[in-house]
């Protein structure tokens, strides 16, 4: 069986929901799934594949997911990877391909990722903490769209279907 780690690094909890979707519709097509904050891995030993997820802040990754991808560089060169941005607060990322931002971009460069998607985000309406709480007044909503996360899920069995990776 594929062994799949979903990596992720979020700060209000959106992300880590996110991450458990994309867990569950790899899991509904076959695939082993472990799912977990991308600072508590320390080791990829008996994954075949890495998906990273980050929060997008000020178009800023969120620290662990970047720094997961640098301590793991090595790694994550010989596996394949998809990286994760979450993500707008409406429903554009559903609708059309959104870029990864610069310094995603670099990163995906790093570890030579096979693709990037960008999945709308979440802000609840009694978000803290500045310009959070201030940003929840208008924007609050969850834009994490299931039907989104089973497509680009799909695409991925394809590739590791493709890679050989599939079924393990
Ligand atoms: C202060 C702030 C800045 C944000 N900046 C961006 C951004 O630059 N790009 C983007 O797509 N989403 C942005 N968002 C939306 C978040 O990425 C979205 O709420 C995401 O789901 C947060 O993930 P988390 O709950 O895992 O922390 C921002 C949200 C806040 C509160």
């Amino acid at each position: 069986m594929t062994r799949v780690l979903i990596a992720f690094g979020s700060k209000r909890g959106g992300t880590a929901g996110l991450s458990t979707m994309i867990g569950d519709a790899l899991a509904r097509s076959g695939c082993e799934v472990t799912v977990s904050p991308a600072d508590q891995i320390h080791d990829l030993a008996g994954f075949d594949a890495v998906v990273v997820a980050g929060a997008l802040y000020a178009n800023r990754w969120h620290r662990d997911a970047r720094r997961f991808v640098r301590r793991h560089d090595v790694e994550l060169r010989r596996l394949p990877v998809w990286m994760v941005s979450s993500g707008p607060l409406d429903d554009s990322a559903a609708h059309r391909d959104i870029e990864p931002t610069r310094q995603v971009q670099k990163l995906i460069a790093v570890v030579g990722a096979r693709g990037h998607e960008t999945f709308g985000g979440r802000l609840l309406p009694d978000a803290t903490g500045f310009p959070a709480s201030a940003m929840a007044k208008t924007k609050a909503g969850d834009w994490r769209d299931a039907a989104h996360v089973h497509r680009w899920a799909a695409t991925v069995v394809a590739q590791l279907s493709a890679a050989g990776t599939w079924p393990a």
